[in-house]
């Protein structure tokens, strides 16, 4: 299955700044996530990032699935397409794949990332860099000892400051 990571960094890396306000993110990374979102039905997130979206900018509406790991079972959703799950992230693509999904996309956060990159699931990472510097915020991966090798796919230049990066994960990784 293919599994994209699609997020938005500061130039020097950072998913969020300390204020946590996402007033940074250009119109072209919201067209792009919607993008991702629409083409695969099938999007992955935190508990944390689904507060920060739900209910309104929950990107899909009634079609496909929004997977939401938080340990939480009783956490509910108004949005159809919501599965809440605590599940590993293998089992998670697993769940996808009996869904008929082959591809799905991880809108963050770094707790999530993270766990699909140590489960060795990720297969792509478009990252949108901002034209911004944070002194303090989240770095992209938390908690994760390891390194990963990746191949660069394309350079696109998205408006006059905005660059998107696509890269692969190196198959020795
Ligand atoms: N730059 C971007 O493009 C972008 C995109 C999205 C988010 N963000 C930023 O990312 C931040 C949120 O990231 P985050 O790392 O704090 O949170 P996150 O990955 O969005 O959510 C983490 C939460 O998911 C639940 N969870 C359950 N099992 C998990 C598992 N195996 N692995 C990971 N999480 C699991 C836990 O919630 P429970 O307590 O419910 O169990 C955990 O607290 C926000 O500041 C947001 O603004 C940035």
């Amino acid at each position: 299955m293919k599994i994209s990571i699609y997020i938005a960094t500061s130039a020097n890396g950072l998913i969020s700044n300390s204020r946590n306000v996402p007033d940074w993110l250009s119109q072209e990374y919201v067209q792009g996530f919607d993008f991702h979102c629409q083409r695969t039905k099938a999007v992955i997130m935190g508990k944390t990032t689904y507060n920060i979206l739900a209910p309104d900018y929950l990107p899909l509406k009634s079609e496909g699935t929004t997977v939401v790991l938080t340990s939480d079972m009783q956490a509910k959703s108004a949005n159809p397409t919501v599965v809440f799950t605590r599940h590993s992230a293998s089992a998670i693509a697993e769940m996808l794949q009996a869904k008929g999904h082959s591809e799905a996309v991880i809108i963050g956060g770094a707790a999530t990332m993270s766990a699909f990159i140590k489960a060795g699931l990720v297969t792509d990472i478009y990252f949108v860099m901002e034209p911004v510097l944070f002194g303090g915020g989240l770095p992209l991966l938390t908690n994760i000892e390891m390194e990963v090798k990746l191949e660069l796919k394309e350079v696109k230049k998205l408006n006059g400051n905005t660059v998107q990066l696509h890269y692969t994960i190196a198959k020795s990784s």
